[in-house]
């Protein structure tokens, strides 16, 4: 151990509380704002799913993020370690375990995604979409779906979705400092400066109007049990939750890091650019007449269609996926760390061994699974092929089961004035208030609405 910090030597940290805030935002934001929000925010209604949403990442998202950072600087550890530092039964190794398998089961499907994000990039450079700007509103429509599913088929996906673990493993090969810090440091402003730009444009398109109409009109009678359940798996999958990836993070901030501070910071921009996304895409969706509720292939067939029309506006959409490809990278950095920081630390394997394994074991299984054409490609479970099965059981399954946990371990079983301690970084920050607070929503408000939506979505209980 270092004799100043008492950290264990050569465990890496964050340099500065602005790189913490890229790092962790660049985890937060990913797919799932840009992918998953909109097309979900499509295909439950809109206005009344945004707000029940937020609603989720203020009594669900925040506590447990805070209680995740708070479990993971304090004992400066991996998502399973963290309960041998705390000395705590070992029970509670199942939130690092489950963290294991939803990190597997996320980035079987995510990859794939990112695989076709990186395709889009290949195919903006090559001038694939120029000639959109040349077809009627129809005409274009029908050839920007043709171009989405012929990214789909046959074995380039694949391939592609090799190259999008590749380039996570590479970076990760180099570390918490000079892998992730610096790769999430340069690139997350440029993120965030390109989706407002992206925005903007769309909110000029003759469809703006409609679009924002949908995502503000509030029609209640939209929300059914499911779709409660898809906004608080959203909450979770958004904000990195329930799988000790804000562990794993919290363990490499810097001791000075004001952990409330971050977790607002990262909660607020990151429903900021899920908002922009809606903004860039549902306007597109109402100009050129296409379904909102028109699930994961919407962002590939909006986005084309918007900046075709623009002067520049092959290099703005290849910029615009460029970002999102570093958008999808940066977070699935953070997913990956999971069984890396477990498997280094754990079993005290080699950090480029652990890589190794991890990505290469993410990738075939995600090969073989999630494609149309791939070997168990039209496998069904339950009336889902494995790709929405992954989603469905990661987000709306591992993930909220995974907060409950910890919700319940950090308030029920951990000292209070550990947890205050720690988020006051020694009395330092605010008075403790804040930490009541936080402790009155964590022991008695977050459980029992994570309880009831669970309820809800078994039937057993009508909300
Ligand atoms: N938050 C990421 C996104 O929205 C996904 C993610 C989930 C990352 C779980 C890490 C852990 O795209």
């Amino acid at each position: 151990r270092n004799e100043e910090t008492g950290l264990p030597l050569k465990r890496e940290t964050f340099s500065t509380s602005l790189t913490v805030f890229f790092a962790t935002l660049g985890s937060a934001v990913g797919l799932g704002n840009i992918w998953k929000f909109p097309y979900m925010t499509g295909m439950n209604g809109g206005g009344a799913f945004i707000l029940v949403y937020l609603l989720f990442v203020l009594l669900l998202g925040i506590p447990i993020m805070l209680s995740e950072f708070y479990l993971g600087r304090k004992t400066r550890s991996n998502a399973v370690g963290v309960f041998d530092k705390l000395k705590a039964h070992r029970f509670w190794k199942i939130i690092g375990y489950m963290g294991l398998l939803s990190a597997l089961l996320i980035m079987f499907f995510y990859s794939t995604v990112a695989g076709w994000v990186y395709a889009y990039v290949f195919r903006a450079l090559k001038g694939d979409f120029r000639f959109l700007k040349n077809l009627g509103l129809e005409e274009a429509r029908a050839a920007s779906e043709g171009i989405f599913t012929d990214t789909l088929t046959g074995v380039s996906p694949m391939i592609w979705q090799a190259v999008a673990v590749l380039v996570v493993a590479v970076i990760l090969i180099g570390g918490v400092k000079k892998g992730i810090e610096r790769v999430t440091k340069t690139l997350m402003p440029v993120l965030l400066l390109l989706i407002i730009i992206s925005a903007v444009r769309a909110l000029t398109l003759p469809g703006a109007g409609q679009g924002l109409a949908f995502l503000m009109k509030a029609d209640f009678s939209a929300l059914t049990g499911s779709s409660i359940l898809a906004a608080m798996g959203l909450a979770f999958f958004k904000l990195s939750l329930g799988m000790g990836t804000m562990v794993t993070y919290g363990s490499y901030f810097n001791k000075d890091n004001n952990l409330m501070g971050t977790s607002f910071k990262v909660a607020f921009s990151d429903v900021a650019v899920s908002m922009l996304a809606g903004l860039a895409i549902f306007p597109v969706v109402f100009t050129f007449n296409l379904a909102p509720e028109g699930g994961p292939g919407l962002l590939f067939q909006t986005i084309p269609l918007v900046f075709s029309m623009l002067p520049f506006g092959n290099v703005l959409l290849t910029a615009f996926f460029v970002l999102t490809a570093i958008a999808s990278t940066t977070a699935m950095l953070s997913m990956v760390e999971v069984p890396i920081a477990i498997l280094t630390e754990e079993l005290k394997m080699k950090r480029r061994l652990a890589v190794i394994l991890t990505t290469s074991l993410m990738f075939l299984v995600g090969v073989l699974t999630t494609h149309p054409d791939a070997v168990f490609g039209t496998v069904e479970v339950a009336g889902k092929n494995l790709f929405d099965l992954f989603d469905y059981l990661s987000s709306n399954l591992l993930l909220p089961l995974g907060g409950l946990l910890i919700t319940l371990f950090v308030a029920y079983f951990t000292k209070k004035e550990s947890i205050r301690e720690e988020l006051t970084n020694g009395g330092e920050i605010g008075n403790g208030k804040f930490v009541d607070a936080l402790l009155f929503v964590l022991k008695y408000i977050t459980p029992v609405l994570l309880i009831i939506v669970f309820l809800n979505a078994l039937g057993i209980l009508s909300l």
